[in-house]
């Protein structure tokens, strides 16, 4: 585990309430503290990784998310600013879809499966057949795709009997934190949404959908809005954390509703583009909209009667981690002597080569893709290298071709009819100018980027806020989000045409390939 250090971006108040927010991230964990202004008064981060012991796999054990959060906790509450008297509430938001069993006394039953995992193709592909889309789409506004909760489980149940025989709890992974802090399972209805058990148009668990799946109810977690105090941190998640007994904790919400809201995209309009582990362009709607063939996710946002459609990238900030860990440790060491992030380093490099990449086109379906193409066959290429092919041209290419993949997320999300005016980018990606420039060029919107760091965190930090009353509504506490100056221009439009259209050519002569070459688990 590496662990960040702590820093303060803000002195504002010394005195004034604070509320935590919590992100369980695939890479990362986040602790923020925010004060009643909105200003991020310290935060913490601990990486860690997760297992792949197949290709098509990714797992975790929630132990390590519990660890990294008491570790990034502790360094928190021990910030000179972050007095324990102050801290009012807590709202922890996280990775979605990950599938979290727990046995009676509240240990993992087996490994969380994640979101990014595509082992459950083939039980996918049954179950479409057994059900019918349009069913599942009626009870649940989507469609079966391998990255969600439901598929997980009816695995389990083939190849693991006994992990879910001995489960008394289902949960999604931040959930298995809540569970840890204060003893309870709840859940909120942005993360549900990401199950496929979830009616998102009622904002409640699907009868329907479990009853044909044959889910025992009871091991549903109790759901919630996502600013909803629902419990208090106990004894020993204080003593494991440094948080104050009796802090309230609200539902909170998945990574993404929680990362709209941390970055204002609550009202219909402009888009929120996250690069992270996973690439998300994320649409608020004010009623409930899902795509017709459910190519879009259509979920409930972190807001009351508010939904969202948003389409995933499974390998965004995934596939230039990837580079960075397997090819990249030169500039890894580089970095670190400078004192600076890796991936500027390495994005440094990649400017030297040209628009295009002279051919070289990087396809990033290192999981399997969801969107556009649910597809588990897919997988990670990199075509077109000549003699004159460098490692700036392959990462270059890579910056290109997951920016294809999120415009091509971006056209169905237009297409649908939601509005597209301007688009909102954050996470790990949006910090490089280069990448913020390829991204508004292929999508064509103005593009900015907000003043507060690690979205997810602190939108969950603001639901926090919002559930202990700093707040009257989500609104309220999004109003004051502010635009880091200088917005990026869309300048290059035109010539992102010929990238976009050879990335997706590509694709589609690679698809029967994918099928015969990589089997199904
Ligand atoms: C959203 C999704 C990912 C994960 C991890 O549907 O699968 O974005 O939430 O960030």
């Amino acid at each position: 585990m590496h662990h960040a250090p702590v820093f303060s971006v803000g002195h504002a108040l010394n005195h004034a309430p604070l509320c935590i927010g919590i992100d369980v991230g695939t890479g990362s964990l986040k602790a923020i503290a925010v004060n009643g202004c909105g200003v991020v008064v310290a935060q913490s981060a601990v990486e860690y990784n997760f297992d792949s012991p197949q290709p098509s796999w990714a797992q975790t054990d929630p132990a390590v998310w519990w660890r990294a959060t008491c570790a990034a906790l502790r360094t928190l509450t021990a910030h000179p600013l972050v007095e324990s008297a102050r801290i009012e509430s807590v709202g922890i938001a996280g990775q979605m879809h990950g599938l979290v069993l727990t046995d009676r006394g509240g240990a993992p039953t087996c490994p969380a499966l994640m979101w990014n995992d595509q082992r459950t193709a083939q039980v996918c592909e049954r179950v479409e057949q057994e059900l019918t889309p349009q069913c599942i789409w009626q009870w649940t506004g989507n469609r079966l795709l391998c990255g969600f909760t439901a598929p997980k489980l009816l695995w389990l149940r083939e190849h693991q009997p006994d992990a879910l025989q001995r489960a008394h709890a289902l949960m999604l992974p931040k959930d298995f934190i809540r569970l840890r802090l204060t003893g309870a399972t709840h859940t909120d209805v942005s993360d549900a949404s990401g199950t496929l058990f979830f009616d998102c148009e009622h904002r409640r668990w699907s009868s329907q959908m479990c009853d044909a799946l044959s889910l025992r109810s009871d091991l549903l977690p109790e759901v919630f809005e996502s600013q909803t105090i629902t419990s208090r941190v106990h004894e020993a998640g204080a003593l494991a954390t440094g948080l104050p007994i009796g802090t309230p904790v609200v539902a909170g919400a998945g990574d993404q509703a929680a990362q709209a809201v941390g970055t204002g995209i609550v009202h219909e309009g402009s888009v929120a583009c996250t690069v992270g582990t996973s690439g998300v362009v994320f649409a608020t709607t004010h009623t409930w909209r899902p795509t017709p063939d459910g190519v879009l996710h259509a979920f409930c946002h972190a807001v009351p009667s508010r939904w969202h459609l948003m389409g995933v990238t499974l390998s965004a900030g995934g596939s230039m981690r990837w580079w960075r860990d397997t090819m990249c440790a030169d500039l890894v060491a580089l970095a670190r002597q400078r004192g600076v992030d890796p991936y500027e380093v390495m994005i440094d490099e990649a400017s030297c080569a040209p628009q295009g990449c002279e051919g070289v086109t990087f396809l990033p379906y290192l999981s399997g893709e969801r969107t556009p193409h649910a597809d588990a066959h897919a997988r990670g290429v990199f075509l077109g290298i000549s003699h004159r092919t460098t490692r700036a041209h392959l990462t270059r290419a890579i910056l290109e071709g997951v920016t294809c993949s999120l415009a091509e997320v971006l056209a169905l999300v237009r297409a649908s009819g939601a509005r597209t005016d301007r688009v909102r980018l954050s996470g790990g990606g949006a910090r490089s100018a280069l990448w913020r420039q390829l991204l508004t060029d292929a999508f064509g919107i103005e593009s900015a980027t907000v003043t507060q760091p690690d979205g997810a965190a602190y939108g969950a930090a603001l639901l926090a806020g919002v559930g202990s009353g700093l707040w009257s509504s989500v609104d309220a506490a999004t109003a004051s989000i502010a635009e880091s100056n200088g917005t990026t221009v869309s300048d290059g439009a035109a010539a992102c045409v010929p990238i976009a259209a050879r990335y997706a050519a590509a694709y589609r002569a690679l698809t029967p390939w994918f099928r015969a070459a990589i089997p199904l688990q």
